[in-house]
């Protein structure tokens, strides 16, 4: 009896996707039937399962961006997802990578490729793709379970670079601002893992359990002067390394509570750092190139669940202007991800 052949994924002829027409409100976003992609020479498709909702993404959908002039209109919006490989375009050596048709898959679009994710099929750049590894219980995710990985891979390159930028020294103490977001939530393991010596991070009163959790001291900002916590809790001599996520009312006031030779990241990518380097404080935006390498290390910290990332709302294709409205409040906690 000879042995079934795998049966290749079958790759349908369109697929639903999220797209503006123009530039605007949520209301802009217009779930259509589009034709499937082609990877081309170095590409691979994807059926995605999940995609990542990012702030980036509403910055890009009323124009707010800059990076929102890379757009060509109709644009499917969104930089991250989960899926599995359907195809791959010529030149792609799919044994070479470790993907073959069927494999699970997550990754994220540098700010070079602007197709976005949200639809039920992309095409990648081979390279901005890692396979997901099985978990502890020996099964690659499916399902929700997966769903994590729809938001891992923006999220936590931009933590990774974070990290590197603060240049942090064990022992060192750290000040976050917003440890319950997206980026936030990855941040605090990843500055435990780099040898921080105590990690104090501000959010809201209701996301202060989930911040212990992740390593860190919470300071609930709508109960506490965060700023009086710095003083006290350090003597008045201040933090090694503030990691701003949030910015605009956090970024000056933490110039004053940082040590000598203390050092600021700021994740916004249209933060003024004048005020910083004016005082010869070194201050840094992250700009993330995304690379096999790093996504394979936070694929695999994922896994082991040293590197936890929450979902707090699964939402369908249908609902992304929902999605939108959440990611504008600020307030978002951990990631939301797009079921497709
Ligand atoms: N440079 C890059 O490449 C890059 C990459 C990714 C993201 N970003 C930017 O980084 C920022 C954060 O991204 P994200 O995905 O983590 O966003 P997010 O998931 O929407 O999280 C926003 C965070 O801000 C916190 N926050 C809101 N008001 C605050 C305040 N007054 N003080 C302290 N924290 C406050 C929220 O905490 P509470 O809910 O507890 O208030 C929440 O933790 C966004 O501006 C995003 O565009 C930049």
């Amino acid at each position: 009896m000879t042995a079934p052949e795998t049966s290749r994924p079958v790759v349908p002829a369109s697929v639903r996707a999220a797209r503006v027409h123009a530039f605007g409100g949520p209301e802009q976003l217009r779930v259509e039937e589009i034709d499937t992609p082609r990877p081309g020479p170095g590409e691979v498709l994807v059926r995605v399962a999940f995609a990542g909702l990012n702030p980036l993404d509403y910055k890009q959908r009323d124009g707010s961006s800059p990076s929102a002039r890379a757009l060509t209109l109709p644009a499917a919006l969104g930089r991250e997802l989960a899926g599995t490989v359907l195809d791959a375009g010529e030149g792609v050596d799919l044994d070479a990578l470790g993907l073959s048709p069927g494999t699970t898959v997550y990754g994220v679009r540098p700010m070079t490729d602007p197709r976005g994710c949200y639809a039920e099929a992309v095409v990648i750049a081979a390279g901005d793709l890692a396979p997901v590894p099985a978990g502890p219980d020996g099964a690659v995710p499916t399902g929700e379970a997966l769903a994590p990985y729809g938001g891992l891979a923006l999220a936590g390159t931009t933590a990774l670079t974070a990290v590197r930028q603060a240049h942090l020294a064990p022992g060192e103490t750290v000040l976050v601002h917003g440890g319950s977001g997206g980026v936030g939530q990855l941040l605090l393991p990843l500055l435990v893992q780099a040898g921080a010596g105590r990690i104090w991070a501000t959010g809201k009163a209701e996301n202060a359990v989930r911040i212990a959790e992740l390593g860190a001291t919470p300071i609930p900002y709508d109960e506490a002067d965060w700023q009086e916590v710095i003083r006290e809790a350090t003597g008045g001599s201040g933090v090694d390394v503030v990691i701003d996520t949030h910015y605009f009312s956090t970024f000056e006031p933490s110039l004053e509570h940082l040590a000598p030779g203390g050092r600021i990241v700021v994740l916004p990518t249209l933060a003024d750092l004048t005020p910083a380097t004016e005082r010869g404080i070194e201050a840094h935006i992250p700009r993330i190139e995304p690379t096999r390498e790093d996504l394979d290390a936070l694929a695999a910290d994922h896994a082991r669940g040293t590197l936890p990332l929450e979902v707090s709302e699964i939402l369908p294709l249908a609902d992304v202007a929902r999605g939108h409205e959440q990611l504008q409040s600020g307030h978002t906690r951990g990631k939301i991800v797009l079921a497709l």
